[in-house]
């Protein structure tokens, strides 16, 4: 038999799948195709993959004999249990060194289950985020590889050279072990949700507030585009808006107003409430989704429930321009917030995130690729150890100079009645996080008063009757004749 000549091996020839494989011959790689339908591979070669340097496989033996030591296969299947059923039809067939590389939005726990059993046989397991749709797999995704650090060296130089490139440099890098990858795609997903529901907030709010066209309201979006809100998402909105239908009518005001989701912001949120992460841009994101899903429901509740009309009759311009900045703040909020995240799964689960490297890959390729993660990575860049994004000088000016149409819009928003949950979270979040004293004392007294779950006081009234130490609980109602404090170690 002659020498291997495939230098990496991907199994699931749906469009992503076949997209990343034409990525990678056409950056000179010999790639070995395999997929659960066999006559996909044949239909593939025929087609898309005709002329170029991709060898088809019809069973999983004949896939792996193709493919030089260390063998590198990227499994492009759907997230969950095929990924199982995968490898265990691969794992007879490889060796000690062999790399497997689940390439879908598995779920992380998932990840970090399946490189710790893989580890035990010697098979090195990477879980990696891949961002861009189908556009982004063709032509340059965002790659978020983690897991087994021997795999890198093996993986890195074809990950960088399909991976998409802002300034020369690719956006991709090794995220770190275990199911780190697939935790920070997973953020990057959920900060997608967050993305996605303000602009859907701001679209509302300039059609049912300001009454403006779908056409009016592209002209605003291209002028966003070349500000401070310079991304992808902005720029598929700007033309979605712009996009009519064969009657001439918006396509997009036909569309059923009901969103779905495949999980992985939901996901995000369930990870934040794990490890005590106030998320809550994510969060109502999510939620918004939901409540966008009971679409029998709202329409009933519209019948019977009653708020204000929204008429605007102020100044347009002004308006828009509050907007602008309002979507920018919250932006910074969710961001802020999404990195706390994973500053906290770094404690939980050990791994070192290198921030401004996560800032690079997000840069471009990816679904939140803009401008604002150029500022971001040179906030990480300049000092590593930023406990938050709002400490950093640049978004610190930033939150200040929007502050005012923030507040406006919010307020506005309430008074139109249109809802603006990601909005309101962001600036409550906001006013919040930046609040030296909150109204937490009133609660834990209630829960010591009805359930003895007893409180701390605060240093400055540290005595003998409230020790530091330990949980206090006062006789709030006198009955029982002890009204001293009580002290139960907590
Ligand atoms: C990406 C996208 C992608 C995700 C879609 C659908 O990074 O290319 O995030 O991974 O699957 O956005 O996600 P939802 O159905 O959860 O919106």
């Amino acid at each position: 038999m002659s020498e291997p000549k495939g230098d990496i091996g991907l199994i699931g020839l749906a469009v992503m799948g076949q997209n990343l494989v034409l990525n990678a011959a056409d950056h000179g790689y010999e790639v070995v195709v395999f997929n659960r339908t066999v006559s996909k591979v044949d239909h593939f070669l025929a087609n898309e993959a005709k002329g170029k340097s991709i060898i088809g496989a019809h069973s999983i033996e004949e896939l792996v004999k193709n493919l030089k030591r260390p063998r590198r296969i990227i499994l492009l299947v759907k997230a969950g249990q095929a990924v199982d059923d995968f490898i265990a039809l691969l794992e007879p067939h490889l060796e000690k060194g062999d790399i497997i590389i689940d390439g879908g939005n598995s779920h992380f726990p998932d990840t970090i289950r399946r490189y710790e059993d893989l580890k035990t046989r010697g098979l090195l397991f990477v879980g990696s985020g891949v961002s861009g749709g189908e556009e982004g797999a063709r032509h340059g995704p965002s790659l978020m590889p983690g897991g087994h650090p021997d795999a890198w060296p093996h993986i890195k130089a074809i990950f960088q050279d399909i991976a998409a490139k802002t300034d020369g440099e690719p956006c991709c890098d090794w995220v770190g072990p275990s199911g780190s990858g697939h935790f920070v795609k997973m953020v990057h997903n959920g900060i997608e949700y967050g993305d996605m529901q303000l602009i859907a907030e701001a679209y509302d709010i300039l059609k049912r507030g300001l009454g403006l066209s779908d056409k009016e309201m592209g002209d605003v979006f291209t002028k966003w585009n070349k500000g401070v809100l310079d991304s992808y998402l902005i720029e598929i909105t700007r033309d979605i808006l712009y996009y009519n239908d064969d009657d001439g009518k918006p396509l997009v005001e036909k569309i059923l107003d009901a969103a779905g989701q495949k999980g992985t912001g939901k996901w995000t949120v369930a990870a934040a409430l794990d490890y005590g992460v106030p998320v809550t841009l994510i969060g109502e994101a999510v939620f918004s989704r939901t409540l966008s899903s009971i679409k029998d429901e709202r329409v009933r509740a519209s019948k019977i429930l009653t708020g204000p009309k929204p008429a605007f009759s102020g100044d347009k311009q002004q308006f828009i321009d509050d907007l602008e900045q309002a979507l920018y703040a919250s932006k910074i909020i969710s961001y802020t917030q999404g990195f706390m995240l994973i500053r906290e799964a770094g404690k939980v689960h050990e791994w070192e995130f290198n921030n401004a490297g996560l800032g690079l890959m997000w840069r471009g390729g990816c679904i939140i690729r803009s401008v604002f993660l150029g500022d971001i990575t040179k906030a990480y860049q300049k000092n590593p150890q930023l406990e938050s994004l709002l400490f950093d000088d640049f978004f610190h000016a930033a939150i200040d100079k929007a502050q005012p149409s923030w507040r406006r819009i919010i307020g506005l928003g309430a008074e139109l009645g249109i809802p603006t949950p990601a909005f309101a979270t962001a600036l409550a979040w906001y006013d919040g996080y930046r609040s030296d004293r909150l109204p937490a004392n009133l609660i834990q007294a209630q829960r010591d008063y009805f359930g003895a779950h007893t409180f701390k006081v605060l240093d400055e009234f540290v005595s003998q009757k409230y020790p530091k130490e330990g949980g206090i609980h006062t006789n709030w109602t006198g009955r029982g004749g002890n009204t001293s404090a009580s002290t139960y170690n907590a």
